[in-house]
């Protein structure tokens, strides 16, 4: 990790007839790649699941000597068990869940640059920020969904805020996803959040198939965005890929999910966030019977995610992130 914790938000008005352009520059203050991982930079969560998933969360020596986490200089592997059959009575299927022991705020940007992503029915995996207090602090899911293979394909990545109350957004915004839910507030809609749904190929088999990619977040106190960018695509902005120690996100684009503070009070609802890294089995989002049902009853036979879980371990052996790093920009 390093951290120079130089914070550097500069606005650049240029004096084009009446236009005003306020560009972001957001330098590095911390960096998080391979053995960074591994090194008192993150705490391993063991608590119970609060999602109610098939999961046991296992300390930093337990994912060790199992191999569920893995470092070298570059590059970072986490990974569910893939070879236990556990009994009914068994808490659930070991996994990990990282949280960085730094937190970050606004204004400031992420990128993770992503090279493969737990797959298979019945898991669940997310890439997100969230502050003490729960929800009263803010939720931000950069990269979340089920990414089951077989039929139904989970291929779109979600991009979602959970707030507390009095959140919501406009249903028409600038940004290029999809709206799938406008209220933010974790107390409505059995805490589905304001999500928006990506295009194909930002998630599950058909985004590991291509090499992964970049996911962008930016938030400030007047809105939160959210992008991604394809392994080898020509739209990637300047610095993203390369991990420079400058982003300058007023080049990234139009957003994929753009949260402005039109009807949500961004500034207090998001305060400090910590990063975290989950991977889970079933539970309150891909164990849901009818999610279950549409997505893998059928290609896998089995009519219980938990009963899935249980006794196939080797269904999980494409159930693993290998992140290449995680940067912050402040
Ligand atoms: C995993 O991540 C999601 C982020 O959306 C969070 O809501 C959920 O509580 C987490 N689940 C576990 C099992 O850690
Ligand atoms: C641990 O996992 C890594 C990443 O998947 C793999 O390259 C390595 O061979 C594994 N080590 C052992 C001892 O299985």
């Amino acid at each position: 990790m390093h951290s120079t914790f130089i914070h550097l938000l500069s606005s650049i008005v240029l004096a084009t007839g009446l236009h005003q352009v306020q560009a972001a520059t957001y330098t590095q203050s911390t960096s998080y790649i391979g053995n960074d991982f591994l090194s008192g930079d993150f705490n391993f969560f063991t608590a119970t699941d609060p999602t109610a998933g098939r999961v046991t969360y296992v300390d930093q020596a337990t994912a060790t000597a199992s191999n569920l986490t893995f470092a070298t200089d570059d590059v970072f592997v986490l990974r569910a068990d893939d070879t236990t059959v556990l009994t009914a009575s068994d808490p659930g299927r070991n996994s990990v869940r990282l949280e960085s022991v730094l937190t970050f705020g606004s204004p400031s940007a992420m990128v993770l640059d992503i090279a493969h992503m737990p797959e298979g029915c019945g898991t669940w995996p997310a890439l997100w920020t969230y502050g003490p207090n729960w929800p009263a602090t803010g939720e931000i899911d950069i990269m979340e969904g089920i990414p089951f293979s077989g039929v139904n394909n989970q291929n779109n990545n979600q991009g979602t805020l959970h707030t507390g109350p009095s959140c919501t957004m406009p249903a028409s915004r600038d940004q290029t996803g999809t709206v799938l839910n406008d209220d933010c507030a974790a107390a409505d809609d059995g805490n589905d959040g304001c999500g928006v749904e990506f295009a194909a190929n930002t998630f599950g088999p058909s985004f590991n198939a291509a090499g992964g990619g970049w996911f962008g977040m930016e938030r400030t106190s007047t809105f939160i965005s959210i992008w991604f960018w394809p392994r080898g695509s020509t739209t990637v902005p300047a610095g993203v890929s390369e991990g420079s120690t400058e982003v300058i996100t007023d080049n990234w684009g139009t957003p994929v999910a753009y949260f402005p503070n039109t009807d949500c009070d961004i500034a207090s609802e998001f305060e400090a966030h910590n990063f975290v890294i989950n991977l889970t089995f079933c539970g309150d989002w891909a164990g849901i019977t009818s999610v279950w049902d549409l997505a893998c009853a059928a290609s896998t036979g089995v009519s219980d995610c938990n009963d899935y879980v249980n006794a196939n371990p080797s269904a999980f052996s494409n159930a693993y992130f290998e992140i290449n790093s995680v940067r912050i920009y402040e």
